[in-house]
């Protein structure tokens, strides 16, 4: 390996300082609460979508007391359009266990960060290093593209063994010295490369300040890393959603379940098929259906097919078992998922 591990790490910090990103809210700051928050809402969400959510979140909830004795209904509503739900109901877990378990104070470490609900090794180790200095390396989707690179780390990630060897790679990188100062921007530094110049098809090399030790960079073949041979597989799945709606606009929404897609969110009812959905309405109200355009919603493992079909029913009906009226004023406070609400026309 060629690559000296003080060179590499000393740009990173000196770049970092000047040309990577110093004034996100998450930042100059060592209280565990928010930079913990902002990691976990960074998981799978870009940084634009990020910020509106986390100062409201953050005036709702100022610390790890008051968020864990929220109910879950409080905080899923402000997650509500920053999807994959798993992360709030994880959130909330691991706010009740900081307080029962540590006396409302975030363990010190990465090893002990890492066994709380929702904190895995890489976002243990972006805590413990911004918040404590400690000497942890993180390893993300964007760090690892970045280290691959440099490294001309060429092995499958698919496989654990090559991966692991990343990791100890990535720990061998770190910064050595003014651990505390070093180890915030150094880590910044990485994510700030990722992020901007060190991107998946079209990487700026130019203004990157390791290009001139990057083994890929120096090949001219930064798209051939990082080589992951098992890809996600993805799969399409169609849902019908019953939008009932009164004549004041009110619609009938329930609560799913506690596992599957949207998991203990509000929503419209959902069924496998038309015919599900048509064979809880009376036969005399098949008629009065009306199909909407379908909405493709996204997720990481699959494309959903949503088909709308909208019914006006008076407000004495009850489309299914379970569920409720909820006027238009009352969608901003429940957690709904982002196309529902999108589909329902609120902003919020
Ligand atoms: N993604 C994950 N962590 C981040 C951070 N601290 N700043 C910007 N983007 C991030």
């Amino acid at each position: 390996m060629s690559l000296r591990e003080a060179d590499f790490s000393d740009r990173i910090v000196q770049w970092q300082k000047t040309l990577g990103r110093n004034a996100l809210p998450w930042q100059n700051t060592r209280d565990p609460y928010r930079v913990w928050l902002s990691e976990i809402m960074l998981q799978q969400t870009q940084v634009s979508t990020v910020l509106g959510y986390y100062e409201s979140f953050l005036q709702s909830f100022p610390d790890v007391r008051q968020l864990a004795q929220a109910s879950l209904d409080q905080v899923l509503g402000l997650w509500s359009g920053l999807g994959y739900y798993s992360r709030a109901r994880n959130l909330h877990r691991c706010a009740q266990q900081v307080v029962q378990q540590h006396g409302g104070e975030f363990p010190r470490s990465a090893q002990q960060l890492q066994d709380l609900p929702g904190i895995g090794r890489s976002t243990a180790a972006a805590i413990a290093a911004f918040c404590f200095g400690e000497r942890v390396a993180i390893l993300d989707g964007n760090v690892k593209r970045v280290l691959t690179r440099v490294l001309g780390f060429s092995a499958d990630l698919s496989v654990a063994a090559n991966e692991r060897a990343l990791w100890e790679q990535a720990q061998r990188l770190l910064p050595q010295h003014a651990l505390v100062e070093n180890m915030p921007r150094y880590t910044q530094g990485l994510m700030d490369l990722g992020a901007n110049l060190c991107s998946r098809t079209q990487p700026d090399c130019a203004q990157c300040p390791v290009h001139a030790e990057c083994v890929a960079h120096l090949a001219g073949a930064a798209q051939n890393y990082p080589v992951k041979t098992r890809k996600l597989k993805r799969s399409t799945e169609s849902l019908w959603l019953l939008w009932a709606h009164d004549n004041s606009g009110a619609a009938w929404l329930l609560r799913r379940p506690d596992s599957g897609v949207w998991a203990n969110l509000f929503c419209l009812p959902v069924f496998a098929s038309a015919e599900h959905l048509h064979a809880v309405l009376p036969a005399h109200h098949h008629g009065a259906t009306q199909a909407m355009p379908v909405v493709r919603h996204v997720l990481t493992h699959k494309d959903l097919f949503l088909h709308p079909v909208r019914i006006a029913l008076p407000r004495r009906a009850a489309p299914t078992g379970q569920g409720a009226w909820f006027d238009a004023g009352q969608w901003p406070g429940l957690g709904l998922p982002a196309p529902i609400r999108k589909l329902l026309g609120t902003s919020t």
